[in-house]
C-alpha cells in the first residue's frame, strides 16, 4: 500500500510533472493534493508536450486513474479545456478522472477580485497567475466558498453563486460592459460546474480501495513549491494552498501511516516567478544565460522566469519541512557550459528567514567546476564527467538527503537512476 509524494523543493517549476509522469510507470493512480490552475507540470512523451494545470499529470498515460483532492481549488471553465485539449490529442479521460465534491470553486468574479487586489498592493504587488486562487481560499476560510458537490442541489448552489456575483458588484467598480461579461461568464460557470460534476467523487474512499492491493502504487502529486507554501514559504510573497508534504494527507484524505516515501523535486539551479525575495538570483549574462539553455519561461502565464544559482540552505530547509527520503535532481543538462558553478552554503551572518526580512539574506558559495560536454538525455551515472557527478555530490551533502535519480532532460525516460 505505498503512498509516494512528490513535492517541489523550490519557488515552483522543478519539473515535478515530468517527474510524476516518469514514475507513473508503475502507478494505479496520480491525485493532485493542492493548488489549482496557477500550476502548470509539463509533460513530453510520444513526441507530444503536455502543459497540465490541475488535471494530475499521470492522466497522460491512459492506464492510471487521476484524482483531485479536497484541497485543490477549481475554475470548472478551465478543467473543461484542459479535458478536451488531452482528448483533442487522443486521450480520453472517461471513466478514470476522479475529483473530490469537496473542492472549491474558482467563481468568475474571483478573477476580478484579484486584478483589484494586486492593483491596492501597487508596489507590493505578490504576481500572481490572475487564476483567482487567492480569492478561492480566502473565501473557503470564510466558509462561504462553493464546493463542487454544491451543485446537486441546484437551487442553493444558484443562489450561492449569486451571492458572490453580487458581492463582486458591490466591491469592484466594474462598468456596465464589465457587469455584462461578468453574467454571461456565470451562465458558462454554471454550465461547467454541471458538467464536470459527473466525475465527482469520495477521492479518500477511492484511495483506500486502490491501497487494498499491498503493491498497488498511489503517487500524491504536489504543485508550486515548498518555498511557495503559505505557512513555510517567503511569506508574504507566496500562494494560497498549502504545497508541502503534510498537506498530501489532509487534502486527499489518508493518514501519514500510508505514506512511504516522500521524493522532493529539485531544480539544479532556482527559478521563481512572481515577486519575492530570492538571495541567490542572477539579475545578469549567467540568467540570461540559465533561462536561455532551460527555457525559463512559465507554463501557465509565459512570464520569464527569474533564475539563479542552486540555494543549498534552502533545498536542506524544504528537505526537512518536507521530511524527504529522496531527492531527484532535475534539469542538469542545463548546467552544461559553465566555467564553474556555485552553490550558497549560508548566509552572511548565519542568519536565516523565509520571513519579511528575507530580502536581506547575502548567500554564502560553494564553488565548483563546470564541464563542457552535453548531457541531455543521458541515463546512465556512469557516462556523466566527473564535474557533473561532484555537482551531485555536493547537492546531496548540502540538502541532507540522498539523490537517487537525476533528469537529464524534458522527455519521459531521460532519467538518471543511481
Ligand atoms: P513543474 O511545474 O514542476 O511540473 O515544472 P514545469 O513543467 O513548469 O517546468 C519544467 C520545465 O522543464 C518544463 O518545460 C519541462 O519540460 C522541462 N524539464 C523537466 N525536466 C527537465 C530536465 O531534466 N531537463 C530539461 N532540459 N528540461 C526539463
Ligand atoms: P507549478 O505547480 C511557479 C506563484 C506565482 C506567484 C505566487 C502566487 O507549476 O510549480 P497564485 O496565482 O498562486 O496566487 O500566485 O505563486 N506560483 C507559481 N510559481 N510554479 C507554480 O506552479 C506556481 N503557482 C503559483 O507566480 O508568485
Ligand atoms: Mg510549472
Amino acid at each position: 500500500m505505498p503512498v509516494s509524494i512528490v513535492v517541489g523543493l523550490q519557488w515552483g517549476d522543478e519539473g515535478k510533472g515530468k517527474m510524476v509522469d516518469h514514475l507513473a510507470e508503475t502507478a494505479v493512480a496520480v491525485a493532485r493534493f493542492s493548488g489549482g490552475a496557477n500550476a502548470g507540470h509539463t509533460v513530453e512523451a510520444d513526441g507530444k508536450r503536455f502543459a497540465l494545470h490541475l488535471l494530475p499529470s499521470g492522466l497522460v498515460r491512459k492506464d492510471v486513474i487521476g484524482m483531485i483532492g479536497s484541497a485543490c481549488v477549481m475554475d470548472p471553465v478551465t478543467i473543461l479545456e484542459e479535458i478536451r485539449s488531452l482528448e483533442g490529442n487522443g486521450i480520453s479521460i472517461e471513466g478514470r478522472l476522479m475529483i473530490s465534491g469537496k473542492v472549491n470553486l474558482t467563481h468568475p468574479a474571483y478573477r476580478c477580485l484579484e486584478v483589484q487586489s494586486e492593483a491596492d498592493l501597487a508596489s507590493g504587488k505578490i504576481g500572481t497567475t490572475g487564476r483567482g486562487i487567492g480569492p478561492t481560499y480566502v473565501r473557503k476560510y470564510r466558509r462561504n466558498a462553493i464546493r463542487l458537490e454544491d451543485v446537486f442541489n441546484m437551487q442553493s448552489f444558484i443562489e450561492l453563486v449569486d451571492f458572490h456575483t453580487l458581492e463582486a458588484i458591490n466591491t469592484l467598480n466594474l462598468s456596465s460592459t464589465d457587469v455584462e461579461k461578468l453574467h454571461s461568464d456565470v451562465q458558462s460557470f454554471i454550465e461547467a460546474t454541471k458538467e464536470v460534476s459527473r466525475f465527482t467523487a469520495d477521492v479518500s474512499l477511492q484511495i483506500s480501495e486502490v491501497l487494498r492491493d499491498r503493491d498497488a502504487l498511489v503517487i500524491a502529486e504536489g504543485a508550486q513549491g515548498s518555498l511557495l507554501d503559505p505557512d513555510h514559504g517567503s511569506y508574504p510573497f507566496v500562494t494560497c494552498g498549502q504545497c508541502v508534504a503534510g498537506a498530501a494527507c489532509t487534502s486527499l484524505g489518508f493518514g501519514p501511516t500510508m505514506v512511504t516515501d516522500v521524493i522532493g523535486i529539485l531544480k539544479a539551479y532556482t527559478t521563481r516567478v512572481g515577486a519575492g525575495p530570492f538571495p541567490t538570483e542572477l539579475d545578469n549574462h549567467i540568467g540570461t544565460q540559465i533561462r536561455k539553455a532551460g527555457n525559463e519561461f512559465g507554463t501557465t502565464t509565459g512570464r520569464p522566469r527569474r533564475c539563479g544559482w542552486l540555494d543549498g540552505v534552502l533545498a536542506g530547509y524544504s528537505a526537512r519541512i518536507n521530511g524527504c527520503t529522496s531527492i531527484t535532481l532535475t534539469l542538469l543538462d542545463v548546467l552544461s557550459g559553465f566555467d564553474e558553478l556555485k552553490i550558497c552554503t549560508g548566509y552572511e551572518g548565519d542568519h536565516f528567514t523565509t520571513g519579511r526580512s528575507m530580502d536581506k539574506l547575502i548567500p554564502v558559495y560553494e564553488i565548483l567546476p563546470g564541464w563542457q560536454e552535453d548531457i541531455r538525455g543521458e541515463t546512465d551515472w556512469d557516462n556523466l564527467p566527473s564535474a557533473a557527478k561532484d555537482y551531485v555530490l555536493a547537492v546531496e551533502k548540502i540538502a541532507g538527503v540522498p539523490v537517487t535519480s537525476i533528469s537529464t532532460g524534458p522527455g519521459r525516460n531521460d532519467v538518471i537512476w543511481r
